[in-house]
């Protein structure tokens, strides 16, 4: 990895970003609120060439990606918009690379996205300069880091919508239009997700999105999650841990409730998923204490512990590493 590489984190969602209220830009149905994954990142440089066309690699050495044709051109589509929003003219060389196994399961369009951007804007200030770069995106030189986040995360949402939510540390909040940080007192989390499965996911979460606006559930649903968010920021606020995992809990299980439920069916769920859904929900109840969890569009499942729960941690962690690969702290 050369120094001239930027990198983004994943981010979790705890309250889902599940619905487009428009497709083209990735206008969200609903806001979402999700802690980023310091230690799971993207990775991009960019270099000029003297090729007629920009390429997509992977980085060689530790950290790969299995770059499929139908992400090359997606990736290569996002960084046309961002040559000619910076007035981009060369042609380029992008690498990319995660630092967690692109065949787990996980998303990275969040944090590929965001790096990509990162690394557009960086590249930008090069080969122009820091006031044409922040210029293109409508800054001003006295603007400040979180304004660029918040353009540079602008920019990602119509990229993937997820994405947006990757430019902050901890902690953020996506309603309408823009992704900004949120201070919530729970901080330096620590982070597992359980591998259930490692196979790619038939229904991407792209076609989800569409999907679940046939289910007959996805009436009231963007009421419900934005009443889910709003109780959570409460919860978190009153320090309720116990309530912040039953809210979560709940809405993980409603946008699975929405996958089952659309006219042309499908769902992530597996035996698999199951078993530590239910590991976890009785550890909950015989302990009065335990992690957040939650579920993306995939079976994986996602755990979130405070940082004061060392027993907690490592007696879940011991637990599920006899049956599964877990990634994260
Ligand atoms: C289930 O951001 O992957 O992870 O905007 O089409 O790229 P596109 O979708 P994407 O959707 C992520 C959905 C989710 C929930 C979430 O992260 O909020």
């Amino acid at each position: 990895m050369n120094r001239e590489t930027v990198s983004a984190p994943s981010n979790i969602a705890l309250i889902k970003y599940m619905g487009k209220a428009d497709a083209v830009s990735n206008l969200p149905t609903n806001p979402s609120l999700s802690y980023s994954l310091k230690h799971l990142r993207s990775f991009v440089s960019i270099e000029k060439t003297k090729q007629d066309i920009d390429t997509v690699n992977s980085f060689t050495g530790e950290i790969q990606v299995e770059l499929s044709e139908k992400a090359v051109k997606r990736y290569l589509k996002a960084f046309a918009k961002l040559k000619s929003v910076f007035a981009l003219e060369d042609n380029y060389v992008i690498r990319t690379g995660n630092n967690f196994p692109s065949d787990s399961g996980l998303a990275s369009s969040a944090s590929s996205f965001a790096a990509l951007c990162l690394a557009s804007f960086k590249l930008a200030c090069e080969e122009k300069s820091k006031k044409e770069a922040l210029s293109a995106l409508a800054l001003s030189e006295d603007s400040n880091e979180a304004g660029l986040m918040e353009a540079l995360s602008e920019l990602s949402r119509k990229f993937s919508g997820s994405s947006c939510r990757s430019f902050f540390k901890d902690w953020s909040v996506w309603q309408n239009t823009g992704a900004k940080a949120i201070d919530i007192s729970f901080k330096d989390l620590k982070y597992i997700a359980v591998v259930v499965s490692q196979r790619q996911k038939k229904v991407s979460s792209s076609v989800a999105h569409l999907e679940v606006l046939t289910s007959d559930l996805f009436t009231g649903r963007p009421e419900r999650a934005k009443a889910r968010c709003d109780k959570l920021l409460q919860a978190f606020e009153a320090r309720d841990w116990q309530q912040a995992f039953e809210i979560v809990w709940a809405e993980f299980w409603d946008m699975h409730a929405l996958f089952e439920t659309s006219k042309v069916t499908f769902g992530y769920m597996e035996p698999g998923s199951l078993k530590v859904l239910r590991y976890i929900k009785q550890y909950w109840d015989e302990n009065k204490d335990g992690p957040i969890c939650t579920m993306d569009a995939g079976p994986n499942v996602h755990l979130l512990f405070r940082a004061d729960q060392d027993k907690v941690f490592t007696e879940i962690k011991d637990k599920l590493s006899q049956s599964f690969l877990l990634l994260g702290d």
